[in-house]
């Protein structure tokens, strides 16, 4: 069968994906909402080979780790399934960033799993069903689908059919820049999946956490629509900052930030009060991110590359869904 090469996106949510509705079906307990990151990517190849007697997976030129290579086998299960196929399959994957610092490598990783696999099985699925099958390998993998300003609905179905990612702006529709601090390349203490199912079973505040997405959701999908930032950004630190809360409470608390992270905050609040347009985000890392529009980059990217213990930044704007390249 023939060989397919796609490259996909990271992306970056404004309004978090935090705890899950079902874990078996990867399906979220309230909408999200995110930028798709230029020039954040994954690429990967792969090809479905009679031969082998099982999945080949090599990530960043060399053999995955155990726990990379069954993540990828359990999901091609998924795709070997929906087509009919029991071939298996060799992957070759890059990612042009830190694997698993918090920079949503799972995100791009299985949004160019999903499409390498269904093209190269020949299956015809739409961007909507593509989305939703993404999701099963990671969640905010179903927004590394659409390219542009992503909303991933949370859907009702228990089959997750109705539980995919679109756009609702393309990649040159409003200039958003997002400055990313690298404060720790390593892998992550904890995974995003046991944290939100720590967060949901054990955290006081998962509730509230909740009821808020709906709100900032709705907020957020009004902001851009009219294209305001300074609402959006409100809403983007906001959300980040009770995602962090409501895990934080959890029991044992869990805490993705370093001593860097937070002068980051401190350095976002400085940034405002001299009337540079900035707004903290973060996600299960220390590392910051800082939402900024084009004409306040500059200033922003000097400002985070000065603070102490930031050893890279990482400069990105919009960009556009999965292609076959
Ligand atoms: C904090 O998509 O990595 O980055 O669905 O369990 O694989 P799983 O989780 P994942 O979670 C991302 C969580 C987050 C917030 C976000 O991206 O919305």
């Amino acid at each position: 069968m023939k060989n397919v090469r796609v490259r996909a996106l990271a992306n970056l949510a404004l309004v978090k994906y935090f705890g899950k509705r079902d874990l078996q079906m990867n399906l979220p307990a309230a909408g999200s909402l995110s930028l798709t990151l230029e020039p954040l990517s994954t690429t990967t190849e792969i090809a479905f080979r009679p031969e082998l007697e099982r999945d080949m997976v090599l990530l960043d030129g060399k053999k995955a780790a155990d726990k990379f290579a069954s993540r990828v086998s359990g999901f091609l299960d998924i795709v070997r399934d929906m087509s009919g196929t029991s071939e298996y399959a060799s992957v070759v994957t890059e990612n042009a960033f830190p694997t698993a610092a918090g920079l949503a490598s799972s995100a791009s990783g299985f949004a160019a799993l999903a499409y390498a696999a269904t093209k190269a099985l020949g299956m015809t699925i739409d961007k909507e069903q593509l989305s939703a099958l993404a999701r099963r390998g990671s969640g905010s993998a179903a927004r590394s689908i659409p390219g542009g300003i992503v909303v991933w609905n949370a859907g009702e179905k228990s089959d997750g059919s109705d539980s995919f990612a679109y756009p609702v702006a393309g990649p040159d529709d409003w200039d958003l820049r997002v400055v990313i601090g690298v404060a720790d390349p390593g892998p992550k203490a904890v995974g995003s999946t046991e944290a939100m199912e720590l967060t949901r079973t054990t955290s006081p505040y998962y509730r509230e956490w909740l009821d808020s997405v709906h709100i900032d959701l709705m907020n957020a999908l009004r902001a851009v629509e009219q294209r305001n930032f300074t609402d959006l950004g409100e809403i983007t630190e906001r959300s980040a900052l009770s995602m962090h809360a409501a895990a934080l409470a959890g029991r044992p608390g869990i805490l993705f930030w370093n001593g860097t992270t937070v002068e980051a905050i401190h350095l976002v609040r400085r940034l405002r009060q001299q009337g540079t347009e900035a707004y903290f985000t973060c996600d299960a890392g220390p590392q910051p991110k800082i939402v900024c529009t084009k004409s306040d980059e500059d200033t922003v990217a000097s400002a985070l590359e000065s603070l102490p213990g930031i050893t890279r930044i990482i400069r990105c704007h919009l960009g556009a869904g999965v292609t076959e390249i």
